[in-house]
């Protein structure tokens, strides 16, 4: 049944949903995500298979052709991104003019939407080559706008990259490698880092890829809807939870380790406080990509030779939440975020940067995702809402208020 016949049909009745819990906000053909058994997948492809073997630059092409490329298409894609690694220098006057206490979150939307200015073509999109030439061009760029961000936190200077490197060792050696020195790096930090975007790529209508699309539907260009994405990324209930999560298992370490105080306080009506990286909107299961990460966040501190307690503070807080009726009534289970942060943190990257992390990693699937609903000739998104003020008033003037 179309919208206009169920409209007819019910009188233009207006069904509310706050958080839209229950809508659908459109079709789509690129996540599948089942969250009473704990299922995620990528173009059919399951999320364990490709976390294990498929490379992020793979898994990009994936998202957002719809099928894995062939290493002809591999190639190209990877070719016509590196030629499109250059960003302006007037953009650097910018990032200049932030404040270093500037969390990098703000100064990557900031400069994403500044990218519009020395890109004016990146907003016609009606062709197919045009398409293409936007997304590489985003694709390629917004890496190194993610490593100034980071630089300009520690106030360091800006590395070029290296176009021979793979797209994440090259985003690697942006964000890490030293002035006069030359750049080295673990494979182990390289396999990490894929896995960890890769795990982070899509996950069909969240909060950030609901903006995304939304911003897009008004026919707003790619980078500024990406943007936008990025602002709704940063909060602590969506994307920022892994830096919220880091912070909470500090906190719950410096005051001596007492994780059931903090599962009291978790369950306390009346006490803020909520045990982050834990539940999630769809998974009313085992979120499948919190399993890989755990697994992840062993391998890599042991092959790093680190040892990080609040890892164990981490474990110890999940095996408490399983055993608790508290969560396991509410079906509250460890996010993607409850253990990525404990790798980002061996990685030597730092806790303002994780949510950037995550944006990095999601890039693909907003961009899939925005290019579906463009080319599916998407509507403007334009909820209803029902009006609960005043009905009529007079107007007084202000002497007669
Ligand atoms: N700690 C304690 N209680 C919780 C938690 C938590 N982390 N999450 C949910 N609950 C409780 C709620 O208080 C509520 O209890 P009630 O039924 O007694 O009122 C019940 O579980 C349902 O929670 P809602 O907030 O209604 O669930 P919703 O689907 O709206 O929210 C969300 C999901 C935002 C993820 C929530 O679980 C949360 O705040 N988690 C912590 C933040 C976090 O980790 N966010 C990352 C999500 S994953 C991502 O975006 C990448």
């Amino acid at each position: 049944i179309d919208i206009k016949t169920l409209r007819g049909a019910t009188g233009g009745v207006t069904t509310i949903d706050p958080g839209y819990k229950n809508t659908g906000s459109c079709q789509s053909a690129i996540t599948f995500l089942d969250g009473e058994e704990g299922i995620l997948r990528y173009r059919g492809y399951a999320i364990e298979a490709l976390a294990e073997k498929a490379s992020f630059l793979e898994v990009a092409y994936l998202l957002i052709f719809g099928e894995l490329p062939t290493q002809v298409q591999l190639d190209k894609f990877d070719k016509d991104i590196k030629a499109e690694s250059h960003v302006d220098e007037d953009m650097k006057k910018i990032l200049d003019g932030f404040p270093k206490s500037a969390h990098p979150m703000g100064v990557l939307s900031a400069l994403t939407s500044a990218l519009i200015a020395f890109n004016p073509s990146s907003v016609n999109v009606d062709s197919e080559e045009d398409m293409y030439r936007t997304i590489v061009k985003l694709l390629a760029k917004f890496p190194v706008l993610a490593a100034w961000a980071m630089r300009k936190k520690k106030s360091q200077p800006l590395d070029y990259g290296d176009n021979s490197l793979g797209y994440v060792e090259n985003l690697h050696k942006m964000m890490f490698a030293k002035p006069n020195e030359e750049y080295k790096v673990d494979k182990a930090v390289i396999d990490a880092l894929d896995k960890l975007l890769i795990l982070h790529a899509d996950h069909e209508q969240n909060c950030s890829t609901s903006t995304v699309r939304m911003v897009g539907s008004s026919h707003a260009g790619l980078f500024a809807s990406i943007s936008s994405g990025i602002c709704a990324l940063w909060g602590p209930l969506h994307g920022g939870a892994n830096q919220a999560v880091i912070e909470m298992l500090e906190s719950i370490k410096e005051d001596g380790g007492d994780t059931k105080k903090y599962m009291a306080k978790a369950k306390d009506k009346e006490d803020p406080f909520r045990l982050m990286g834990f539940g999630h909107r769809v998974y009313k299961n085992f979120d499948p990509r919190a399993k890989i990460i755990k697994v992840a966040a062993d391998d890599v501190l042991n092959q790093l030779g680190i040892e990080d307690p609040v890892l164990d503070i981490a474990k110890g807080l999940e095996k408490e939440a399983l055993e608790d009726s508290y969560f396991v009534d509410r079906k509250l289970y460890p996010n993607v975020d409850f253990y990525s942060g404990i790798i980002y943190r061996a990685l030597d990257i730092p806790v303002e940067m994780f949510t950037v992390m995550f944006a990095l990693g999601r890039l693909p699937g907003w961009i899939a995702q925005w290019k579906e609903m463009r080319e599916n000739k998407e509507p403007i998104g334009r909820p209803r809402q029902v009006y609960t003020g005043e009905n009529f008033r007079e107007f007084k003037e202000v002497s007669k208020r």
